[in-house]
């Protein structure tokens, strides 16, 4: 039955059955956990053999011994390794400690406040500093702009990545516009992946930005795929130095969701000039990384055939739980009361639900037992004007709880819709 075209009677009926589906999830006592994108405890146990793999063996291949002090910019078997993962040169990357948002933050912070090698502080040039947020996005990528004083502009997220019409005209027209978050593969929380016209735009886009702009892409989920055949990315870094604007580039990257999501290892690649301006900042507070981690994670990893191995072995287990997903969802299938999308990669589906609902919807799943990602989550200052996107994460729980959860999930979204289309009509 679609929404729109059902009689008042029958949205009526609609929604006492649906109400009382609700009212037996209530009472089912559930307490189910779809809100944060974090590994579960059996894609972790994949790599518990980094626990112990140095067994007293602390150099590096190049004789460093990894317990001391120095190589702020992160060791040489690590750096070549997380070479190949960003697909760029080992004199391109450093490895840094255990995340890679840390590292957003700082290059973001140094950037504002300190300077860039080619010109002064963002902060420095006269008048509010801005970056522009594709959403729905990431909530910690908003959230560390903001934190710095930077403002946000929402651009739109298309099914191919960014709106590049809307990005180009307003990079364009501002020059203290000064970056673009972006999550190019298997984006946060839409799961697309960027096609290569938008690359090659974002690669472009420099050109007619303002002094200092940088792209930070954060490839968080470069090799998190659900489907063999999923898309591939194209590489922005190669065609940055076709156009000239490779110094535009931040790239991120991390192994939190390859093995240990609070101990992995985290990079930053860039440009050797971008590179040294930044350990020259971070020097500051640090004198090195953690290097014990970096050669436990070479010796585990071994190599990107490694690397691709254990992603296959996180995929036997996210695949099941993305399906169990879509299958529950597909319940709303043609009623006109949401839309979502189907991942090929990634942590993530995001449900479009109709405008004015996400944040009821989400209390009402609370209510019945069902945690969701705050409504709005997905917008800076987690104001979603449309207040209609919902992130669904489904990594952590097992497939029957994902089932449960789903089934819960589409009552509210039927219920809440049913009632606001009586409440128009009444
Ligand atoms: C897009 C994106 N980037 C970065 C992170 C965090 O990465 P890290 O653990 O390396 O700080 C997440 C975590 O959910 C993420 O979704």
């Amino acid at each position: 039955m679609q929404l729109h075209q059902s009689s008042v009677a029958e949205l009526q009926q609609w929604e006492s059955e649906l109400a009382r589906e609700y009212a037996a999830h209530q009472a089912a006592n559930l307490n189910l956990d779809l809100t944060r994108g974090k590994p579960s405890a059996e894609q972790l146990s994949l790599s518990d053999a980094l626990d112990g793999i140095l067994g007293g063996n602390f150099k590096d291949e190049d004789g460093n011994d990894v317990r001391n002090y120095g190589t702020l910019e992160g060791i040489v078997s690590a750096r070549r390794l997380f070479a190949q993962f960003m697909q760029v040169q080992p004199d391109e990357i450093i490895v840094a400690g255990n995340s890679s948002l840390t590292l957003m933050y700082q290059t973001q912070e140094f950037a504002m406040y300190q300077g860039l090698p080619e010109c002064e502080a963002w902060s420095k040039q006269g008048g509010p500093v801005k970056f522009l947020a594709p959403v729905p996005g990431y909530d910690r990528h908003f959230g560390v702009s903001q934190h710095l004083g930077i403002e946000l502009v929402p651009v739109a997220m298309n099914d191919n990545g960014p709106d590049m019409d809307q990005v180009e005209a307003l990079v364009a027209a501002d020059p203290m516009i000064k970056g673009i978050w972006c999550v190019p593969r298997f984006s946060n929380p839409t799961g697309i992946v960027y096609s290569d016209s938008v690359v090659e735009r974002l690669a472009r886009l420099p050109k007619i930005a303002g002094k200092g702009f940088r792209i930070f892409w954060d490839n968080a989920y470069a090799y998190h795929i659900l489907d063999e055949d999923a898309p591939e990315l194209a590489d922005i870094f190669a065609l940055a130095k076709q156009f000239g604007t490779a110094d535009n580039i931040y790239m991120f990257g991390s192994t939190s969701k390859i093995t240990f999501a609070g101990a992995g290892v985290a990079f930053l690649a860039a440009t050797p000039a971008n590179l040294k301006e930044f350990l020259k900042h971070v020097g500051w507070s640090q004198i090195n990384p953690d290097k014990v981690n970096q050669l436990r994670h070479v010796r585990f990893l071994k190599n990107m055939d490694g690397v691709r191995a254990l992603m296959k072995q996180h995929a036997a287990l996210l695949k099941p739980r993305f399906d169990a997903v879509l299958q529950q969802l597909s319940g709303l299938n043609n009623l006109g009361m949401a839309s979502w999308t189907e991942p090929r990669g990634g942590y993530f589906i995001s449900v479009d639900v109709l405008p004015g609902l996400a944040k009821q919807i989400v209390k009402m799943a609370a209510d019945a037992g069902v945690k969701l990602t705050p409504a709005g989550a997905t917008w800076p200052a987690g104001n979603d004007p449309q207040d209609r996107n919902i992130r669904l994460a489904p990594s952590v729980p097992t497939v029957p709880e994902i089932v449960k959860a789903t089934e819960v999930f589409v009552t509210c979204v039927k219920l809440a819709s049913v009632r606001q289309e009586l409440a128009k009509r009444s």
